[in-house]
């Protein structure tokens, strides 16, 4: 994949400025002013001209292309509508609209006229840090298996002419975020689209192995199968049991704080296929589970744009990874397994996996003295019945935690939405041979199952976000990346930067 630059530079002089395409956003119904009234004069009128024509009165949304002439190949209008209404969500269809205009032309470089939007400060960077994030997501190809894959996104170079929005340095700085937090996105993408045969636990710690080797800060352990049964991991290997992959507890540590800080730990759901086991899923659709490591790959592309962003704080992301299949060796429903915490598990449903793997990870996440604890798992298909896609389902032991995980989903615009954890729901996982039941009676799939993984960590803050419906579209088939936005901007607000 092509890397994209950003850069920010104050232009005064913007009728000399040469670039393959000049976009300047325009309000309806206001008076050319700026940067705009410059490109108009040294286009002798075009824009003017456009504008009379009627055929671009800047509603929100509108593009049109004009031929430009010498050193300025192109200006690209772009409509922003009502200027009083313009908030975050006009930004977002006005990054959507930009990427959709430049899709169609030949321009690998583009320059940003940003003052034409007379935005305050913070909104200009917080606009600049969501476009650099869409740019780089629209460049995302998946690659890996196909002979003749769409063709790159050409666009790989845009300049941002800050002078009269905001200042050059806070400009780079969100752009700069803004690239890292859309590579971060396209990097678990990426793990999640491909196929299970390819993509298998083994795949994910060499990929770990190898983050580990590129960046200093980052050191990468992985507890074999061995080691697992020497730690009493009795649920997670009882996933794994049927697969001939074997599972693998990665390990990676970022270190960009005081070694005396606490780290914030990240713990993903990596079944890289879970075809429910012996309680074997129905056809329709099964090629699906090959995302069901979507939370592991969130982990990944959550560290990925943490180290790019060098941020000042320590995280632990743990990917519990393993393949849920059928065989003579595994788990068949009412076997009764030992968890590392003691507690044991009776295996009412070999298809509720991800809380087994995940309560072992759970508890091994307490030895690093963690200051909070975040899982992420396409868990339950009632979260998506109860929430569709758009929402990812919170879940949290701590209402201050939770409340600055949902602030970090509303400012990413990648949104969770908090559901209740409460203990009346805890009967339902009784057992009558075991400690506990792997699921629930019938009703509240989504919290049972954040109640299970509740039993493991009682020691410390933590949350837990069900991905199930937010971590990938199934038409056009594609995994979103989610909720690696939502977790960098949250430990972007741990760090303070
Ligand atoms: N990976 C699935 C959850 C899932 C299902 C995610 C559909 C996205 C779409 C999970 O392992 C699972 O199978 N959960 C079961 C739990 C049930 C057996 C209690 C489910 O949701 O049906
Ligand atoms: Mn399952
Ligand atoms: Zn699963």
């Amino acid at each position: 994949m092509l890397a994209m630059t950003f850069t920010a530079r104050d232009i005064k002089d913007v009728a000399t400025a040469a670039t393959q395409c000049a976009i300047v956003p325009l309000f309806q119904g206001v008076k050319l002013s700026g940067a705009a009234l410059k490109l108009d004069k040294a286009s002798s009128g075009a824009i003017k001209s456009a504008l009379a024509l009627g055929d671009f009165s800047a509603k929100s949304g509108e593009i049109v292309m004009l031929p430009g002439a010498g050193s300025r190949k192109r200006i690209l209008l772009l409509g922003c509508g009502d200027a009083k209404k313009f908030d975050r969500a006009a930004a977002r269809k006005f990054c959507q609209q930009l990427y959709r205009a430049l899709e169609f032309t030949q321009a690998t470089e583009a320059m940003l006229h940003l003052a034409a939007l007379e935005l305050k400060e913070k909104e200009a960077a917080w606009t600049l840090a969501y476009l650099a994030r869409h740019l780089v997501a629209a460049s995302y190809r998946y690659t890996e298996t196909l002979t003749n894959p769409k063709a790159p996104w050409k666009l790989t170079r845009l300049v941002v002419n800050t002078h009269g929005a905001l200042a050059s340095r806070s400009a780079s700085a969100a752009l700069r975020e803004g690239k890292a937090i859309g590579t971060g996105v396209n990097e678990a993408r990426n793990l999640a689209d491909l196929p299970g045969n390819i993509c298998t636990p083994a795949y994910l710690s060499s990929h770990a192995r190898r983050m580990g080797r590129n960046n200093v800060k980052l050191s990468v352990t992985i507890v074999e199968e061995k080691k697992m049964r020497e730690l009493g991991m009795g649920a997670l290997l009882s996933v794994s049991a049927g697969s001939d992959q074997p599972a693998k507890l990665i390990v990676m540590h970022y270190k960009g704080g005081k070694a005396t800080d606490k780290p914030h730990v990240l713990v993903g759901k990596g079944i890289t296929f879970d075809s429910g086991g012996i309680s074997l899923k129905p056809g329709a659709k099964m090629d699906e589970m090959k995302y069901d490591m979507g939370g592991a790959a969130s982990v990944f592309g959550t560290l990925r744009a943490i180290a790019d962003l060098e941020l000042s704080i320590n995280v632990v992301g743990i990917v519990a990874a393993a393949e849920n299949m059928p065989g003579g060796r595994a788990t068949k429903p009412g076997d009764v397994v030992t968890s590392m915490s003691g507690k044991t598990i009776e295996v009412l449903n070999t298809d509720a996996e991800g809380r087994l793997v995940l309560c072992d990870a759970l508890t091994y996440a307490a030895r690093f003295k963690p200051e909070t604890v975040i899982d992420i798992a396409t868990l339950t298909g009632a979260c998506v019945v109860a929430l569709g896609s758009e929402a990812t389902g919170l879940f949290a032991n701590e209402d201050e935690l939770a409340e600055q995980l949902l602030a970090a989903g509303t400012e990413s615009h990648d949104r969770a939405w908090r559901m209740p954890l409460w203990n009346e729901y805890q009967p339902q996982l009784k057992s009558n041979f075991a400690d506990l039941a792997n699921i629930g009676s019938p009703g509240g799939g989504a919290i049972t199952a954040a109640c299970f993984l509740s039993n493991f960590t009682e020691s410390y803050r933590w949350a837990h976000l069900d991905i199930a419906g937010s971590a990938w579209n199934s038409a056009p088939k594609g995994a979103t990346g989610r909720p690696v936005a939502l977790l960098t901007r949250y430990l972007l607000d741990c760090a303070g930067q």
